[in-house]
C-alpha cells in the first residue's frame, strides 16, 4: 500500500473545533430540548449586507448571459477590480499595497494553512502560544519542528532562530488582545535582525477601536522586508459561509512572491466571479457602512460579556479589539472541566483554552457573534451557574 505521511501521525486525534462539535452532538442527543446557546467556533449570525448579495446576484446573472459569462480567471490571483479595492481599503488607514501585491483566496484559514509550503522542510517555526491551531497544525504536517514564544507573545523574545518563520496574529485569536505599534516594531525588528520572514494574520483587524493598534503590519518601518499579511472577510464582512479572503506579498520579498504566485497557481484555481463581485461590494463606501454596522453590534455584544465578567470578578482580555472574550476559568477549573460546566449547566458552548494551546489550559474563550439575545441570555446563565 502507499505510505502514509507519518507526520500526520503526529497531529492531536481531531482538529479543535471538530472536537467541540463531536462534544456538543453528543450533548445534544442526550439532552434534545436544551436551549443551546453557540459561542464557541468564531462564527458569525447577522446575513451578508444588502449591497453584498445585491452585487453577487448581479454578477451571477452576468454568468447566466452568453456576452457577460466568464470562466477560469486567468491570473489565478484574483480579479484587478477586488485586488484594486483592498488597495483602496487599505490607503484608508495609511498603509500603501499595490494591488500586484494581493492574492485573492477562499480565506484565512486555507492560506495560513498552505503558506508554509512555499518554506523549506526545515525551517524553524515560532508561533506564540495560545495560537489558532491551523498554524501548528500545518507545520507538523509539514514535519517541522515548532517552537513556542510565551503566552500571548505581546513581547518579542530576545532573539529567535536565523531563517525562521514567525506566526503572529493580532488582534490576537484566542486572547483578543492586540499589538500596539512598537510591540509589533520589536517583532519586525527581530524579523529583519534574524533573516526570518513573519506570517501575520489580520483576519480581526477591523474590530480595531484602539488608535495605538495597528490595522496592518505594513504600517509598521521595515515590515515590506519581512512580512506577508492574511487577511479574510469572514469576520470583516460576515463571509464565513461565502468565503474570501486575502494575502498579501510585498514586491520587496520578490522571490516569496512568485513561489506563492507559481504555488497557487498550481494548487488553487481561484475564487469564484459571484464572490468575487461580492467581496468588491464590501469595500465600496455602502459596503463599507454597511459592514460596519454588523461590527458594531458584535462589539456591542462583547461589552455586554466584558461587563458580566467584570461584575462576577472574572479575569479577562479581549473584547475591546477583538470580537473574542479570553477569561480565567473560574474555581480553578481546568479548560475542558469549565467546558463540560458551562455546557451541561447553562447550555452555553464556548472553546476550551487549552485547544489552542498548553498556556491556554485553565482558560476559555467566548465570541461576540451570536445575537443580542442570545449574548444577554448566555451572561444571565453564566451569572447563575457561579
Ligand atoms: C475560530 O473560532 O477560532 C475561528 O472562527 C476559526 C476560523 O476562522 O477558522
Amino acid at each position: 500500500m502507499a505510505k502514509m505521511n507519518e507526520n500526520f501521525l503526529n497531529l492531536k486525534q481531531n482538529y479543535l473545533f471538530i472536537e467541540i462539535g463531536k462534544r456538543v452532538r453528543e450533548f445534544i442527543a442526550a439532552n434534545p430540548d436544551a436551549p443551546l446557546i453557540r459561542m464557541g467556533i468564531g462564527d458569525v449570525t447577522l446575513p451578508l449586507s444588502p449591497c453584498v448579495v445585491e452585487a453577487g446576484k448581479k454578477a451571477f446573472d452576468e454568468m447566466g448571459v452568453k456576452e457577460t459569462f466568464r470562466g477560469y480567471e486567468d491570473s489565478g490571483r484574483g480579479y484587478d477590480f477586488l485586488r484594486e479595492a483592498i488597495a483602496g481599503y487599505y490607503k484608508t488607514f495609511g498603509a500603501t499595497i499595490a494591488a500586484d501585491e494581493i492574492f485573492i483566496s477562499d480565506g484565512a484559514k486555507s492560506d495560513s494553512g498552505n503558506i508554509s509550503d512555499i518554506f523549506s522542510a526545515d525551517c524553524p517555526v515560532i508561533v506564540t502560544d495560545p495560537a489558532y491551531p491551523v498554524y501548528v497544525d500545518s507545520n507538523i504536517m509539514a514535519g517541522r519542528q515548532v517552537a513556542f514564544t510565551d503566552f500571548v507573545g505581546s513581547t518579542a523574545p530576545e532573539t529567535v532562530a536565523k531563517d525562521s518563520l514567525i506566526y503572529l496574529c493580532s488582534p490576537n485569536n484566542p486572547t483578543g488582545q492586540a499589538y500596539t505599534y512598537d510591540e509589533l516594531k520589536k517583532w519586525v525588528d527581530l524579523a529583519i535582525k534574524t533573516d526570518s520572514i513573519i506570517i501575520y494574520d489580520a483576519a480581526y483587524e477591523s474590530f480595531i477601536t484602539e488608535k495605538d493598534k495597528p490595522r496592518s503590519i505594513f504600517l509598521i518601518e521595515g515590515a515590506r522586508n519581512c512580512a506577508i499579511e492574511i487577511c479574510s472577510l469572514s469576520k470583516t464582512a460576515g463571509f464565513t459561509g461565502t468565503r474570501c479572503g486575502y494575502t498579501i506579498v510585498p514586491n520587496e520579498l520578490e522571490k516569496i512572491k512568485s513561489t506563492w504566485a507559481r504555488r497557487q497557481s498550481t494548487k488553487f484555481n481561484g475564487v469564484s466571479y459571484p464572490v468575487q463581485r461580492a467581496a468588491e461590494a464590501v469595500f465600496s463606501e455602502e459596503g463599507q457602512r454597511q459592514t460596519k454596522e454588523a461590527t458594531a453590534y458584535y462589539q456591542a455584544n462583547t461589552k455586554i460579556m466584558m461587563t458580566a465578567l467584570t461584575e462576577l470578578g472574572i479575569d479577562f482580555t479581549g473584547g475591546i479589539n477583538s470580537p473574542y472574550v479570553w477569561f480565567k476559568c473560574p474555581k480553578g477549573m481546568d479548560s475542558w472541566e469549565f467546558f463540560d460546566v458551562l455546557l451541561g449547566k447553562a447550555n452555553v458552548v464556548g472553546t476550551p483554552g487549552v485547544g489552542f494551546g498548553k498556556n491556554g489550559d485553565g482558560w476559555f474563550r467566548l465570541t461576540g457573534f451570536n445575537t443580542r439575545e442570545n449574548t444577554e441570555e448566555a451572561m444571565r446563565r453564566l451569572r447563575n451557574i457561579l
